[in-house]
């Protein structure tokens, strides 16, 4: 590929960001480095990408003209979605049949996401589903695989992209979390806490080394996650705070191409993170019941 580039250039002179979203190399550190991938069609691996908010960052990104790994459980939906985006949108697509629970599965994304002949540009680590009963009615084998989905899988594939993106010199992760995380709510949120600071260190840590890594906080959005916790939507969260998960994706990319560590959506939630900072933690306790019934 170097070979084929000329590198006397920096990124934004003879190269085509239309959509890019990723961050421009360093002009100062003298533009694209040896494994300039500028101009080249750009590759996604999205988690939990056959429904929701993964769903729909496959779609959108595939709007841009991104390639796209998918990985989900549900082998048959993944090809199924897969023909959709490729059809409609003229990408390549790749189906990954994995359970981020299953150490071995979870290792062959990881593997994907490292590939150096087929780089990962951006992962969207979103894969995610919580549990509806309290802690002590969980049984310890449920809570575990919850925590391998929401915060061993983020972190094994985060450890395999940001190796390789470093090196590259360029790439971005998008880690899908939660408001929850600002709440105490049982393991889901303490996951989620875990998954913001987490993205928040390596947005710090990695952004001078050209990746970009933002975690996105959702509010309620409109999504199969309720359904398949058996949760009625309207009984378990007024109207005025279910999100709309096209408006929800279509933010959180235009806060990822400003560089921010966080996404958080829609002024009524930015305004309630702000308000959890202050309220006392017995009245934030109180928020227990909200989105479980
Ligand atoms: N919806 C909300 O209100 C909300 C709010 C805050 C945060 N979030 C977070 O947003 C993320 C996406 O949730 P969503 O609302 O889009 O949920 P969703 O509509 O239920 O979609 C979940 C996706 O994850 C996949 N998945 C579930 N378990 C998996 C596993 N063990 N291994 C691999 N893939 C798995 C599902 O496919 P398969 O079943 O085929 O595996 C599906 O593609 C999650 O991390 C969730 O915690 C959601």
């Amino acid at each position: 590929m170097a070979d084929a580039h000329d590198h006397d250039h920096v990124h934004g002179e003879d190269c085509s960001h239309e959509h890019d979203l990723l961050p421009l190399a360093d002009e100062e550190a003298g533009g694209c480095g040896p494994d300039c991938r500028c101009g080249q069609p750009r590759t996604a691996l999205v988690t939990g990408a056959t429904a929701g908010i993964g769903h729909e960052f496959a779609r959108q990104l595939a709007s841009f003209g991104w390639n796209l790994v998918l990985v989900a459980r549900d082998e048959e939906r993944l090809t199924e979605v897969a023909e959709q985006l490729h059809q409609e949108y003229d990408v390549a697509v790749e189906v990954l049949p994995a359970d981020l629970a299953d150490p071995a599965r979870r290792a062959a994304v990881a593997g994907r996401v490292a590939s150096a002949d087929q780089p990962v540009d951006l992962l969207v680590n979103n894969a995610g589903f919580g549990l509806k009963q309290k802690f002590l009615d969980n049984s310890f084998a449920d809570e575990q695989r919850m925590h391998d989905v929401l915060v061993t899988a983020v972190v094994e594939l985060s450890h395999a992209a940001l190796g390789a993106m470093a090196e590259r010199g360029h790439g971005g992760i998008i880690n899908v979390s939660s408001v929850a995380a600002f709440v105490p709510r049982g393991t889901y949120s303490a996951a989620k806490a875990y998954v913001n600071r987490f993205s928040e260190w390596a947005h710090n840590e990695y952004g001078p080394q050209g990746v970009a890594v933002m975690a996105l906080c959702p509010g309620f959005t409109k999504t199969e996650f309720h359904g398949r916790l058996g949760i009625d939507r309207d009984a378990s969260a007024p109207k005025w705070m279910w999100l709309e998960v096209e408006r929800l994706v279509s933010d959180a990319i235009k806060d990822f191409e400003k560089g921010k560590a966080f996404s958080i959506p829609s002024k009524r939630y930015k305004a309630l993170v702000t308000a959890s900072r202050v309220v006392p933690g017995p009245v934030k306790q109180k928020l227990q019941g909200l989105g479980r019934k």
